[in-house]
């Protein structure tokens, strides 16, 4: 049985204070779930003030990005060394975003993963297609082009310390959620994909989470679905009530 992981994406949303009334009201709303992990992903500035608000609960802390040297005159770039001396046990890598609009790429994706396993990082890599892309029948040619260049040189030995989210770009956002049976489709696909590059066994462990849209009306729907191995939530994780109940589906 896999255990579900649960994670808000805030993308560019809360500042520190903003972060830290988020947290005071999300934590008695959860307040003895254990049935899944949860973890929460603030701007870069924001993560020390959620890691104070965190303290003494279960809920995890990790960055949207990361580069993959430890240091260097990389301007503008954080590492994940220095995500981990600050306290952050993830970091979410590849994000659709970054590759729209900050042209992230297979290979950096990659890079990426390797470097957050080498420091101690645990990750969620996002993967999925666009909207055209699905409907030229191409769905299962990109995931397989996405999970087959993040997964390079990856372990199985590592399959629990990073997870994958399969975020079609046509749902992000949009209110436009994957059917659970779309989700669950994709997601064996993409466990098939991840066999080929870390073994049959390790990708059976491997969880395979799903992001666009989800909702605390389409939480339950989606989650008692036994591929997916939880959720990467971004606008409705911005308000801790909403949030909650995705976390309590
Ligand atoms: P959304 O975003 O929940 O607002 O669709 C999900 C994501 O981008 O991770």
């Amino acid at each position: 049985m896999r255990r579900k992981l649960i994670a808000a994406n805030w993308k560019m949303y809360k500042t520190p204070d903003q972060a830290r009334a988020f947290v005071s009201e999300f934590k008695p709303m959860i307040a003895g779930h254990d049935r899944d992990d949860t973890a929460l992903f603030p701007p870069f500035i924001s993560i020390p003030a959620t890691l104070e608000a965190v303290a003494g609960t279960k809920i995890e802390v990790g960055a949207q990005n990361m580069h993959w040297e430890k240091q260097g005159a990389y301007t503008g770039e954080v590492s994940a060394d220095m995500l981990k001396c600050v306290g952050c046990t993830q970091v979410i890598i590849g994000h659709s975003e970054r590759r729209q609009y900050f042209g992230e790429t297979d290979i950096g994706v990659n890079r990426k993963l390797r470097g957050a396993l080498a420091d101690g990082l645990k990750a969620i890599v996002c993967v999925g297609e666009l909207f055209e892309e699905r409907e030229s029948g191409l769905t299962e040619s990109i995931l397989r082009r996405q999970v087959g260049a993040a997964l390079r040189e990856i372990s199985g030995a590592d399959v629990d310390k990073f997870c994958i989210a399969y975020e079609p770009v046509w749902a992000i956002g949009t209110g436009k959620t994957a059917t659970p049976e779309i989700a669950a489709n994709a997601h064996i696909f993409i466990r098939g994909e991840a066999a080929k590059a870390i073994g049959a066994d390790a990708a059976r462990k491997l969880r395979v989470i799903y992001g666009g849209s989800v909702k605390p009306e389409n939480a339950h729907a989606l989650m008692s679905q036994e591929e997916i191995d939880g959720a990467l939530v971004g606008g409705a994780s911005l308000d801790p009530k909403s949030f909650a109940a995705i976390v309590n589906w």
